[in-house]
């Protein structure tokens, strides 16, 4: 009678993973993202540039791919690197500076190491807040969904170097 029972209760659970489970959990993740565009080891290098026009002072036409640390409080050198976001950004307004923003957020450290989100929206640079969708994820963000908001730290006009604070807000 109780093996019986026992099997019954396990065929009627439901699903503790896939679709029918739903999402569980919302995670929120603050990290530092570095953009060096300037000195011997840059990690965001122009790759594209439309010839001169009218938009051309908005970065119209631009395409710049990344590889920028992402730490855990806003010092590069002094803060936990927490991994890297990989990617391209997009000079994609003619009239304003806004950015097609495609990366994935890789983890390298922590928590959510060897797991990814991927982020990919518009970045009205200066705006003081620029909200962009995460639309996927890896690993404990599989089936990822959400958003970014991100804030500029830092940002030195001179050589184009930017530090910006970006929260995460992940449903999975
Ligand atoms: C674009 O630039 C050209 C050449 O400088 C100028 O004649 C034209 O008026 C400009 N167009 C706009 C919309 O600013
Ligand atoms: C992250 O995970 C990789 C692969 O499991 C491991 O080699 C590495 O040491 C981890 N990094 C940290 C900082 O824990």
């Amino acid at each position: 009678m109780a093996p019986a029972v026992l099997l019954l209760a396990v065929v009627a659970a439901p699903p503790v993973d896939g679709a029918a489970a739903g999402e569980k959990e919302e995670t929120h993740i603050r990290v530092y993202w570095h953009d060096v565009v300037s000195g011997p080891d840059p990690t965001a290098v122009q790759v594209a540039r439309a010839a001169a026009t009218n938009a051309s002072k908005t970065f119209f036409g631009a395409v710049v791919v990344i590889d920028d640390p992402l730490t855990e409080g806003p010092g590069l050198g002094s803060s936990r690197l927490l991994g890297r976001a990989q990617g391209a950004y997009v000079g994609a307004g003619k009239g304003a500076l806004a950015l097609l923003m495609a990366m994935n957020f890789v983890f390298q450290a922590g928590t959510y190491n060897g797991s990814s989100v991927t982020i990919m929206g518009r970045n009205e640079v200066f705006t003081a807040v620029r909200e962009m969708p995460i639309v996927g994820g890896t690993g404990v963000f599989r089936m990822a969904r959400g958003y970014a908001q991100a804030r500029t730290h830092t940002l030195d006009l001179k050589t184009g170097d930017a530090t910006v604070e970006y929260n995460l807000y992940i449903r999975h």
